[in-house]
Formats: structure tokens, sequence, C-alpha cells
């Protein structure tokens, strides 16, 4: 299968700690064709405390990486987003503009410390969801108030809240604790997303196809596999919900 979609990546190049030339930039959008990635959703980090390129300038650069891209993979498909790291003041940042929204719908991509509390997790999401946003956890699988927490993602779920899972944390072999419990994350339907989170092409690169060819076949072909590879991907970017 291609046509998948890339959800969280760092593929502008000299914005975050991703990609730091356009040559890299390709090289990695190359990479993500080979994945079977068909549409990348551009994510740079976006953060309160640090110095932020302003929204024209990236736009400017996902303009470029558009253009060139056409000659290198001319089947790829965009959207532009942010990473937020979560803080108070996110929501003021994105009602005036200057942090971004995922392809300009209602879905944003947020990030939190992995040592963050699940009280401070939930008033969180529950904020920017009173503000009229729908919250995606990036990396959900990251934070320690969250792991092994089902019952903790069922109380975010029922508030609207979904998650993404990185696609190199499903890589490593049965026998590894951490991925058989993400695995059963994504059996159970907890995960509504993947992203490659990719920064780099030598480390850290695009990867979708590499990390889905050694889930068992029954799960590659369940409902709940489905809908994170296509039917949810699709809803976000045309702001509809899932
Ligand atoms: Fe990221």
């Amino acid at each position: 299968m291609t046509g998948y979609y890339d959800m969280h990546t760092h593929i502008l190049p000299g914005v975050d700690d991703g990609a730091r030339d356009l040559q890299e930039t390709m090289e990695m959008l190359y990479q993500a064709y080979l994945e079977g990635i068909r549409h990348i959703v551009v994510t740079p980090h976006f953060a309160l405390d640090s110095r932020n390129m302003p929204v024209r300038e990236l736009m400017d650069k996902f303009e470029e990486v558009k253009r060139v891209a056409l000659h290198t993979v001319p089947a790829m498909d965009f959207s532009l987003g942010n990473e937020l790291m979560n803080s108070t003041g996110m929501v003021n940042a994105l009602n005036e503009g200057r942090a971004l929204t995922l392809g300009g719908t209602s879905y944003i991509l947020v990030e939190f410390l992995p040592k963050d509390s699940y009280r401070k997790i939930y008033a969180s999401l529950h904020n920017y969801i009173m503000n009229g946003y729908i919250p995606i956890v990036a990396h959900v699988e990251r934070y320690d108030a969250l792991i092994r927490r089902t019952d903790r993602m069922d109380e975010l779920i029922n508030i609207g809240v979904l998650f993404q899972m990185n696609t190199n944390s499903l890589v490593g072999g049965k026998r590894r604790r951490n991925v058989s419990y993400h695995r059963m994350l994504l059996e159970e339907g907890y995960i509504h997303l993947l992203g490659s989170d990719c920064h780099r092409s030598d480390s850290r690169s695009p990867l979708m196809r590499g990390a889905l060819q050694d889930l068992p076949g029954e799960l590659l072909n369940s409902g709940a596999m489905q809908a994170v590879l296509a039917e949810n991907p699709k809803k976000i970017l045309a702001d509809k919900y899932i």
C-alpha cells in the first residue's frame, strides 16, 4: 500500500531541529516517498519561550519546498501546521495566528514534557477544547502520566482528545515490551494517527512502511488500522469530526 499520511514531520529546511538545508529536505521527501507516504503534514516546533520563525516566513519556506518537490516527488501532497509545546498562552498564540493549527483546520498537534503531571495534561487539553480547538497529543507514548494508563487515555478521549503515535515506537520486534504495548494501543483503538516525527535524513528519518510491515496481518487489516492510516487523516485535514 502507498498513499500513507505522515501527520508529524520536521522537514522544513533551517527552521527547527529538523532538516538542516533544502538538500536534506529533498532527501527526506524522497525517503518518505519510498516509505509509501503521499501526504506530509509539516509540523515545525512552536514554543512560546523560544524564538519562532514568523508565520509569513514559515509559509514562504513551505511554498518553496512544495515548488522544489514538484521535481523530486510530484505525487506528494503537503499541509502546514505546528507542533505546539503546551504552555499557558498557547490559545492566544493560536487565536492571533502566531501559531498554526494543522492545515488551517480546528485540529492542533500538542506536545507536553515527558514528566508533566496528568492534572496539567488534562487541564491543558480541556482548555484547548473549551477554546474551540481539537487537540491531538503528539507521540502519546512518551508521557509518564499516560504510559500504561489507558484509563486516563479513555478519560481524555471522552472529552474529545486524539492521540498520535510515532512510527518508530512500533519497531523492535515483539520481545520489546514497549513495542507490544504500543501495538496493543493501536489494536484497541487508542491511537488515532501515526507520524514519523522525522527530523533528519540520516537519523530519525521518515518511517512508515518499514514500521508497518512487521505488524501482524490481523492488526494491519483491522478497521482500527484503516481508520488510523486513511480515514482519520482525511477527515482531520478536511476539518471533519472523526
Ligand atoms: Fe516532533
